[in-house]
């Protein structure tokens, strides 16, 4: 009984898109945000390693980045990551992505094996911000993940690919793992959103308005909308959202390991073979 209290963690939830520019990174701080309002510790990890703009979003000046947490990753502990996280005004630490692209290189499975499940034992929730589409490290951020968050909008081309994302994550046999949250779901568009569901063959996305002066201000003052525009209907929707993903039940690390299917993606191409 003791042994299981001690190997409680937080839940980890990925914030995934096909698409760049859909919207991951304002829905990323301010479900954060929207959490940390609710009093439940929280953590964000930039996980767009080579264009993460979630301290931008967010108006930290970090003094360390996840590049400064692998120069001490044979030493790391719980207590020296959190050294490293930039705190917010909301209550919400930030595991910066370093501010050169060419050291997303230094960020390896390994040390992400490392970094992540010292964030999930200090936190009750970790949301990370992955990069768009899938490569090796967002597919491990997607593996581990307790929930994903996959955004889409009413574009076409990005319901296109959301879709074929979609069916990839099928076959990896992450899909029951999913939400969809459709961004700027009341912009005037050729597809309504009241037709995602079928297009997308998912049954209750989250809807999140549409308001580009607000969702703007917010990424460009980095103010999180949540904390200083909290009537607007869009506020609303991430504070609907946040209540959402924090009903659900706590989870245990004892969990079953799911299989990797990473090496299975990236090494043997089994998928790319699938189709040939
Ligand atoms: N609900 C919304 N209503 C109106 N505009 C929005 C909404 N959500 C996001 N936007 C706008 O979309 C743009 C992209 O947002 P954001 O930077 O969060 O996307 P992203 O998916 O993180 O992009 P990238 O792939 O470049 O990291 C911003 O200009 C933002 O203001
Ligand atoms: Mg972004």
């Amino acid at each position: 009984m003791s042994e299981e209290k001690n190997q409680k963690r937080g839940e980890f939830i990925a914030v995934c898109s096909a698409k760049g520019g859909v919207g991951r990174t304002l829905l990323t701080v301010n479900l954060a945000v929207a959490l940390c309002k609710k009093n439940i510790r929280i953590s964000i990890l930039d996980g767009d390693f080579q264009f993460g703009d979630v301290s931008l979003a967010m108006d930290l000046q970090s003094t360390f980045t996840i590049k400064d947490v692998i120069q001490e990753i044979t030493r790391l502990d719980e207590y020296t990551l959190a050294s490293y996280l930039s705190h917010h005004e909301s209550g919400v630490k930030v595991l910066s992505a370093p501010d050169q692209p060419e050291y997303a290189d230094l960020i390896t499975e390994e040390t992400l094996e490392k970094i992540i499940p010292l964030m999930l034992t200090q936190n009750e929730y970790t949301i990370a911000d992955t990069g768009v589409g899938l490569n090796e490290k967002t597919l491990l951020l997607l593996e581990k993940a307790d929930q994903i968050l996959l955004v889409s909008n009413l574009e076409m081309a990005t319901l296109k690919n959301t879709k074929a994302m979609l069916e990839t994550l099928e076959k990896l046999e992450l899909r029951d793992k999913v939400r969809l949250v459709v961004n700027r779901a009341t912009m005037e568009s050729v597809i309504q959103a009241a037709d995602v569901p079928d297009i997308l063959g998912e049954e209750e996305p989250i809807f999140i308005p549409n308001d580009f002066q607000i969702s703007s201000q917010s990424l460009n003052i980095g103010i999180p909308f949540v904390m200083n525009q909290g009537k607007t209907e869009l506020a609303k929707s991430v504070f609907k959202m946040a209540e959402q993903i924090s009903s659900r039940r706590e989870i245990t690390m004892i969990k079953k390991k799911a299989p990797s299917f990473i090496s299975r993606m990236f090494t043997k191409n089994r998928l790319k073979e699938e189709t040939e």
